[in-house]
């Protein structure tokens, strides 16, 4: 990977920017016209429910209301890259918990955030851009971002260790999201008439599959109109499970021309698929471009966490879905490769995996 040691530019904090009470964003985050929320001249903005999902019913002795949901979850990665779940085991109080602390984390004082100030070689700890291209456009967003899995990767000490509970409470957080990262691509993989441990192993099994969690935390804007939290992205990993705060709205998704605002439902996760499951899939399912809208009355938090191949995991279309009539539409990749883009140019749309298209 070609990533720099540093970052190109000095690192503006975007909660301390809203903090000081300016009433225009400096230009660094003004988005061009065409890409501003509030561009609406063929674009309408409405709100919507993304298919729920109910996982209790894949743990039914019905065997049929067990088949209906797993074609239920295939159908909408094949029409919507976007769904909710309910009942999927984890706790209300953990996910509330989670939540709060990170909260609480984003509260600190700058200095105690500054410990974990991040570099754009592994991107963990405390940001504020994704990208490191000179002069490039801001998102209106800080994060917080850390590795789960592989287990080489993990490093207690590059969590936050305030809040008191903070460690303990991500750890416990990451053992669950791990868990039912795993329960979900096993019916991914039934869905697309594979074997149901065949995404598992593709990203590398146990010990090289790996996990991370960024933490979104988008400020208060004082002119939300001109900028966005997130720009338009699909994921580059596997799947995404995000808990997002539910009193207030954000993410955006984009179905045909126009950009959809999620309703979140309370104690449910949205999952999106990302652009590994795109490519191991044949784009059967589909990863879908999304992006986030901040508002200038309320700050919002979201925990995103990412479930992805190990960094040497080749991934490509499986061979069973590849036949004369659809040919293999991706070439192998790693995904340490894949992922160097998004570390490098930011936020780009779906431009990676549309330029990653195999040669007809
Ligand atoms: C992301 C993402 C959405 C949100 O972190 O990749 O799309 O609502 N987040 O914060
Ligand atoms: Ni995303």
């Amino acid at each position: 990977m070609s990533l720099l040691p540093s970052w190109p530019e000095p690192i503006i904090r975007v909660q301390s920017l809203s903090k000081s009470g300016i009433r225009k964003i400096p230009h660094r985050f003004v988005k061009p016209p065409s890409d501003r929320p509030c561009n609406i001249m063929d674009i309408t903005t409405t709100s919507i429910n993304i298919p729920l999902i109910d996982l209790e019913n894949l743990n039914s002795p019905n065997d049929s209301v067990r088949q209906e949901t797993i074609d239920h979850i295939s159908h909408v990665c094949r029409e919507w890259g976007f769904f909710q779940v309910a009942n999927h085991g984890i706790s209300h109080e953990l996910m509330e918990k989670t939540r709060a602390v990170w909260h609480e984390f984003f509260q600190l004082p700058l200095e105690e955030k500054q410990k974990f100030a991040n570099l754009p070689m592994t991107y963990e700890g405390y940001g504020s851009r994704i990208g490191v291209e000179v002069g490039a456009k801001l998102d209106w967003c800080d994060y917080f971002f850390l590795h789960y899995l592989p287990q080489v990767l993990k490093d207690e000490n590059k969590r936050p260790c305030l809040p008191v509970s903070c460690r303990k409470v991500i750890s416990e957080y990451g053992e669950k999201m791990v868990k039912l990262s795993r329960r979900l691509i096993k019916i991914l993989s039934i869905g697309l008439g594979l074997n149901e441990d065949y995404v598992h192993k593709s990203f590398g099994g146990d010990g090289e599959s790996s996990a991370c969690l960024r933490v979104n935390f988008y400020p208060k804007c004082p002119q939300p109109d001109l900028t966005l939290g997130l720009s338009p992205h699909s994921d580059p990993g596997g799947i995404t499970i995000l808990l997002p705060d539910t009193d207030i709205s954000g993410l955006q998704i984009r179905r045909g021309n126009n950009w959809l605002t999620v309703n979140p439902i309370p104690n449910a996760f949205i999952v999106n698929i990302g652009d590994q499951i795109q490519v191991l899939s044949n784009a059967i399912y589909k990863s879908v471009e999304h992006r986030v809208i901040v508002n200038s009355n309320k700050e919002r938090l979201s925990l995103a966490f990412f479930y992805n191949p190990g960094g040497r995991a080749l991934i490509k279309p499986a061979d069973e879905l590849v036949t004369k009539d659809c040919p293999a539409l991706y070439s192998p990749m790693t995904f340490n490769e894949y992922r160097s883009f998004i570390r490098t140019k930011g936020p780009s749309g779906k431009s990676q995996i549309e330029s990653h298209k195999s040669p007809r």
